[in-house]
């Protein structure tokens, strides 16, 4: 019973929407979802060494031949480009339709960050994901408030659990 309840709870949790918000410093509307892994409400929980996995649902607002994701960490006022290495090649992580996309399309994506160890533990900032197309026009873009964890550490009331969970 105990399994089941936890199960449900999980499920719910997982499918939950972000409630991320619109960028400041870069152009692009927000996608019609975003879904980050393991966070509902932001600040979201980052783990060192790990991937954060984001969920995107958007529509292509003109023909893109490719796109590109950046990602900018902004630790206070200043902006700190975060590589994304082959992550940044938004056409491979399509997950419903392949590049070229044409105008109207929608587009589901899943875009990987790696958490890297210089990211210090503790670490409060927020990102702004963008995709932006092959002429570098802007497609979507999401801001977020994170903060950098520990790998592998349960970090009592930053995560997302459902309360009761831990009572067992
Ligand atoms: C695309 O993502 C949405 C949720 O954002 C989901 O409902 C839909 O089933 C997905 N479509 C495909 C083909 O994966």
């Amino acid at each position: 019973m105990m399994k089941f309840v936890f199960a449900l709870c999980l499920a719910l949790a997982v499918a939950d929407a972000t409630n991320v918000q619109r960028c400041v410093h870069h152009a692009g509307d927000l996608p019609q979802s975003t879904r980050i892994e393991g966070c509902t409400n932001p600040p979201c929980v980052l783990q060192q060494q790990r991937n954060a996995v984001i969920h995107m649902t958007f529509r292509a607002p003109r023909n893109m031949q490719s796109m590109r994701t950046l990602a900018t960490a902004y630790l206070g006022a200043v902006p700190v480009p975060y590589d994304l290495g082959n992550n940044a090649n938004t056409c491979n992580f399509l997950t419903n339709t392949r590049c070229p996309v044409s105008s109207g399309t929608s587009v589901n994506y899943t875009l990987r960050m790696y958490i890297e160890t210089w990211f210090p533990v503790g670490t409060s900032a927020t990102i702004e994901f963008r995709i932006v197309d092959d002429r570098n026009q802007p497609g979507v873009c999401v801001r977020v408030p994170i903060r950098i964890s520990r790998s592998g550490k349960f970090i009592e009331g930053e995560n997302e659990l459902p309360r009761g969970i831990e009572a067992q």
